[in-house]
């Protein structure tokens, strides 16, 4: 059998476009070579507040951005985190042998909980519950952005505690990343990853900005000083522009600099936003023609197919740890 990749992304927010080149662009090719699962992992989104029907829709969302993007469900499964309550169920039994010390050190959770009074005992526990939907299936690679790596280092640790505990159940699995997994930054803060949670609108391009939106957005997207088209560490946003327009065109770097010789910032923005919108309007096409009954019910097949694995391993968890069967 094939070695199986699993990923998730949350309905939690707009999908932006660093989802899409640090995860989904990844999972698109890795699906010819790989079992491949994904998850809509609507159980992480409730860790922060989210209105019911909205959840609803961005579920339904972020699969037709799947199904749009390329993964072609009659190779993966495709399905939705909640529709499988095994994933509930593991988190349980991993809270039991994972520590609060370990916890508390994921950056993740210190930066969404920095300044915050009351935060949800849901976001403490997130790494367990992501944990839980990589152990499940006996994933071996789980294709993400570089912010989710220390996630999958602490799904490595609470296999491996078990394992040595009960007994050999967990597959170890491990991050995959590439180049283009690497942080793709903020718009307006070169400084900060582009998040679907950023307070301004102009931090990200989401997947469904129309055109005129898209346009604005780059234009506006800081610069560094100088003038001159060169990508290096010391021109942070320059660079981030620069990946960007390198992922979305498949040219390298150095050939979009020296494409850039001699012109401005204004000129290479008017670029970059001709590149990203020809991505995103033939995706924007494909989203709006899938119906949602269609989506739905490539969802609930999806459930199905990936049932058995993780019904079998719960069988096992169960009786590794001493439940009366
Ligand atoms: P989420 O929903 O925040 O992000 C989904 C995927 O997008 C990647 N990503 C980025 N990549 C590059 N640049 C960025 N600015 C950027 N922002 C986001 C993320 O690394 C991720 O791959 N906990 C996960 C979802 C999850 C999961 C799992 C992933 C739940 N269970 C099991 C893998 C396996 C999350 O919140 O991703």
């Amino acid at each position: 059998m094939n070695k199986r990749i699993f990923s998730g992304i949350q309905p939690s927010g707009n999908l932006h476009i660093g989802n899409y080149l640090g995860a989904i662009k990844n999972w698109v090719k890795l699906q010819n070579e790989y079992d491949s699962i994904f998850c809509v992992v609507d159980l992480h989104a409730i860790t922060v507040p989210q209105d019911p029907e909205e959840l609803r829709k961005r579920t339904l969302e972020v699969a037709k951005v799947y199904l749009a993007s390329g993964i072609d469900p009659e190779k993966c499964s495709i399905f939705v985190q909640s529709h499988i309550s095994q994933h509930s169920e593991l988190t349980w039994i991993l809270n039991t042998i994972a520590k609060v010390s370990e916890l508390e050190r994921m950056t993740q959770y210190k930066d969404k909980t920095k300044n915050k009074e009351g935060v949800g005992m849901g976001l403490f526990d997130y790494p367990v519950l992501m944990a839980s939907d990589i152990l499940l299936y006996d994933t071996e690679l789980v294709p993400v952005g570089k912010d989710q790596v220390q996630h999958i280092e602490l799904t490595r640790k609470l296999a491996e505690r078990f394992n040595k505990r009960f007994g050999e159940t967990f597959l170890i699995p491990k991050p995959y990343t590439t180049q283009a997994s690497e942080n793709i930054m903020g718009l307006d803060d070169p400084t900060k990853k582009m998040s679907k949670s950023a307070a301004s609108e102009y931090n990200y391009i989401s997947l469904t900005d129309t055109e005129e939106i898209v346009r604005k957005k780059i234009q506006k997207a800081v610069t560094d000083s100088g003038s001159e088209i060169v990508y290096s560490d010391d021109k942070p946003a320059l660079k981030n522009l620069i990946n960007i327009y390198s992922l979305f065109s498949d040219k390298s770097t150095d050939e979009i600099v020296a494409m850039y010789q001699g012109k401005n910032y204004s000129e290479f923005k008017t670029g970059l936003a001709d590149i990203v919108v020809n991505f995103l309007k033939p995706l924007q096409k494909k989203m709006k023609d899938l119906s949602d009954e269609k989506v739905l019910a490539i969802l609930k097949a999806g459930a199905e197919k990936v049932r058995p694995i993780a019904e079998k391993k719960m069988k096992e968890v169960k009786e590794k740890v001493g439940f009366l069967n």
